[in-house]
């Protein structure tokens, strides 16, 4: 089993621009959920909003490594609504039953983030393994990137060391880590 999976959705490409530079920095490969039927426009923002309202699981495409061959997967989404941006969430769903450990890099614009924490416990039965916010100007200046690859940094090796060194906050915080 290899380590860490990156899986990325992203409308505007913020949560993309933070999955590429983590990818980057730790050469981890890259999974990209994308929709079935694209978010063009207002009547797509509009979508994005009736899905989050409605908890929908919309239809999405997959392109990468089978998530299941992974020890942990790095999901990096935007918040829509307080709530998982919805393809992402169609994406949780279906792989509810594969996943081992999930961490989670969210990008927003200002607040919603720990709602999101807490969905993402529900859809998988267990608290992400590490989670983080950052605003989406932050992200977009660049300013993201160091905190971002710090904590990326912490699930470096996980799958080989019972504990990482550099991440015993996250430990304490869900000591059935690894
Ligand atoms: C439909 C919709 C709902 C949003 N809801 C929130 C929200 O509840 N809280 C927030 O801080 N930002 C919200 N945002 C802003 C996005 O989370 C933010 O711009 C994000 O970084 C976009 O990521 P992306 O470029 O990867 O799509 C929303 C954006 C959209 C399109």
């Amino acid at each position: 089993m290899d380590t860490v999976l990156v899986v990325a959705y992203s409308l505007t490409g913020t949560s993309r621009r933070l999955a590429d530079s983590v990818c980057a920095r730790q050469q981890w490969p890259l999974g990209l959920v994308t929709d079935a039927r694209p978010r063009t426009g207002a009547l797509g923002t509009l979508r994005c909003v009736v899905d989050s309202l409605m908890g929908r699981d919309p239809a999405i495409r997959y392109h990468g490594p089978d998530p299941g061959d992974f020890h942990t997967l790095l999901l990096v989404a935007p918040v829509w609504m307080s709530r998982l941006a919805a393809p992402m969430r169609s994406f949780l769903v279906q792989q509810a039953g594969s996943v081992h450990h999930v961490a989670v890099l969210l990008t927003m614009g200002s607040g919603g983030a720990d709602h999101v924490f807490l969905e993402i416990e529900r859809l998988i039965g267990r608290a992400p393994v590490l989670k983080a916010a950052f605003r989406a100007s932050d992200v977009r200046a660049g300013a993201a990137d160091a905190p971002a690859l710090a904590i990326a940094e912490s699930l470096r090796g996980t799958a080989r060391r019972a504990v990482p060194a550099t991440a015993a906050h996250l430990q304490q915080e869900n000591p059935e880590w690894t």
